[in-house]
């Protein structure tokens, strides 16, 4: 063969050598794509990067960072016929609020669940002190023995078709050091929410009594927003009861915060005006309350004479000037402080678009009996008037509708609280 043949031969060689490397490799995705004998179910169809762009709507979008917002309880509850639903109550206090049940003269008795159901009351306020029941330390573990005591009143409670309002009461180191005392209030509440989440719905929450002190409303706010928060986590179904700071007046009502999606709960507030009347001579309400006699309504038949130590207090001395001089339709004793504060109070409410209860008034057993009828009555009936459920400050002690000693009721206050109940 001629040298140049040889070298045309070698060439072409070459040539077809070269496009047989650069030739794709084999298309395995024509074979892969062909429809499997049995095509999988959508969901398993993975996407992959050579997934054809016409379908993007099967790539998954990435999973969402979970919010803190509350997931929809199964059967949401109508939150202004939960607040409805309270009626009327009273407040088994002075029992497990004090430091210790029977520190301050009331045990309750099984008996006393029947009286009041009997009596024509829907609801129980049971305030409780459970911060004197629970470690001091993480995890706040509340004693296994009081929850028992707990568990005893809302059985009972629930037995005679009562209401059960379970609240925090005199937590006295958070209203000193918010703060410090923010992890161990939800920790205790925490626990309540799970021993109490599979009670039925007339079991109610009330975070806490009367805030205030250094727990200001914005603090209160804040660690009431983290409070609920934690309860929604255990239990999304039992109604909260909600209240400002100040004391729970109808002022902390006006700012209330609460964290988004949060729907099922009830707004309360306490009412006891005027304080020099609803707890003359009550040794915990400090300097001006020693005055006796204070009747109501004002004005007084014949004027009042101040307590020497009260009268150097300039409020108190320009408050019994007036209650013994000015007619009833400005007295502070008459009408228009209690109409003024409910009003405000419902403007509050509907703001916050919450049923209102007053879970607090009562007039202490200092005053004379007939200004309790009178005062209680007037309150009962301002309260029902703007469609307020309620709750008596107190069934068996200092306040007491019921006479313990005597075994049975104040007949004039339990009329004033429920006129329409004859069965006694
Ligand atoms: C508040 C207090 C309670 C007191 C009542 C009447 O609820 O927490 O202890 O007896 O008001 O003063």
């Amino acid at each position: 063969m001629k040298k140049w043949a040889v070298f045309l031969c070698l060439g072409l060689l070459a040539i077809l050598l070269f496009l047989t490397a650069c030739r794709p490799a084999a298309t395995p995705d024509r074979v892969e794509t062909q429809p499997p004998a049995t095509s999988p179910a959508v969901d398993d169809i993975q996407p992959t990067a050579t997934r054809p762009a016409a379908t993007p709507t099967a790539i998954p979008s990435p999973t969402p960072t979970p919010q803190p917002t509350l997931a929809p309880p199964a059967v949401p509850l109508d939150r202004i016929a939960q607040g409805r639903r309270l009626g009327r109550g009273v407040n088994l206090g002075n029992a497990l609020e004090a430091p210790k049940e029977g520190e301050w003269g009331m045990v309750l008795q099984e008996e006393y669940f029947r009286l009041i159901a009997e009596a024509g009351f829907d609801t129980i306020r049971v305030p409780i002190r459970w911060s004197t029941h629970a470690l001091e330390e993480p995890p706040y573990t509340v004693d296994e023995d009081f929850f028992q005591r707990v568990d005893w009143v809302i059985e009972n409670g629930l037995a005679n078709g009562l209401n059960v309002v379970i609240n925090m009461h005199h937590y006295e180191e958070i209203f000193e050091k918010p703060s410090a005392h923010a992890e161990r209030f939800i920790a205790i509440w925490e626990q309540i929410a799970t021993r109490y989440e599979d009670m039925p719905d007339s079991v109610y929450f009330e975070p806490l009594n009367e805030p205030h002190g250094q727990l200001t409303q914005d603090k209160w706010m804040r660690i009431l927003g983290d409070t609920i928060l934690a309860i929604r986590r255990i239990d999304n179904r039992h109604t909260l009861i909600v209240t400002g700071a100040e004391w729970g007046g109808y002022r902390g009502l006006q700012s209330l915060r609460l964290p988004e999606g949060e729907e099922n709960y009830v707004c309360t507030f306490h009412s006891y005006e005027p304080m020099l009347f609803t707890h003359q001579g009550a040794t915990w309400s400090g300097t001006g309350y020693q005055t006796l006699g204070v009747t109501w309504p004002g004005p007084p038949a014949t004027p009042v004479t101040m307590d020497p130590e009260a009268a150097k207090v300039s409020w108190v001395f320009s408050w019994f000037r007036q209650y013994n001089t000015y007619p009833y339709e400005t007295n502070p004793a008459g009408p228009k402080p209690i109409r003024d504060a409910f009003d405000r109070a419902v403007r509050a409410a509907e703001q916050q678009g919450c049923a209102l209860w007053l879970g607090e008034f009562g007039a202490f057993e200092q005053a004379d009996m007939q200004s309790r009828i009178n005062w209680t009555r007037f309150v009962r009936e301002e309260a029902e008037a703007r469609g307020m459920s309620w709750a008596y400050w107190e069934f068996g002690s200092g306040f007491g509708v019921y006479d313990r000693a005597a075994e049975q009721w104040h007949e004039g206050l339990l009329k004033a609280l429920i006129p329409d109940v004859s069965q006694r």
